[in-house]
């Protein structure tokens, strides 16, 4: 390479590390909400399964380790960590929880493996769910989420 490459490269590593380190500066939000009310579970194999692969975005209990404290890691799960809590919140049960159509939808799902979200299941290996656990998962949360609508 040339002399001005080389002095172009540099520039462009020492911008790209300025601009990572000021990406730092901005705020983030790594809040847990109070817990409101907590499912009635059909057994605790149900519940496990539940806090292992989903409850770091459908609860107010998420683990926020140190990687999620970069930019744009951090940006990215406090999108998902938000949205996840709005469609359907382990800690806020009663609210959140449940209709017919909630049902379906978590059946259709858990059984074509959408949730956990791939790049989660990447970061977190012991969320992985084998078909066998996502069928019990899929049948426990019927029955936990049926023990919601009876007690109404
Ligand atoms: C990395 C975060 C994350 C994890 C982990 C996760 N989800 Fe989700 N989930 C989301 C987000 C975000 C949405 C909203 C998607 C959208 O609206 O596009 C969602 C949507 C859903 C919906 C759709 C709700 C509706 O009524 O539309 C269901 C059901 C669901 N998730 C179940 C689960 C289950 C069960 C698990 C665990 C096996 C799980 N999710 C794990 C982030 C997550």
């Amino acid at each position: 390479m040339k002399r001005r490459d080389w002095r172009f490269l540099r520039g462009f590593v020492l911008f790209s590390l300025l601009a990572f380190g000021l990406l730092q500066l901005w705020p983030r939000n790594h809040t847990n909400p109070p817990i409101v009310s907590v499912p009635n579970w059909d057994n605790a194999q149900t519940a496990e399964m539940v806090q292992r692969a989903c409850f770091d975005c459908h609860s107010n209990e998420t683990h926020w380790p140190w990687y999620t404290d970069i930019v744009p890691v951090s940006s990215l799960l406090e999108h998902d960590v938000e949205a996840g809590r709005e469609v359907l919140n382990f800690s806020d049960w009663e609210t959140s929880c449940c209709t017919d159509e909630q049902i379906e939808r978590m059946a259709a799902i858990v059984g074509r493996d959408q949730m956990p979200p791939p790049y989660y299941v990447l970061l977190h290996p012991e969320a992985r769910l084998t078909s066998e656990e996502r069928g019990k998962l899929i049948y426990g949360l019927i029955a936990t989420m049926e023990n919601e609508l009876d007690e109404e």
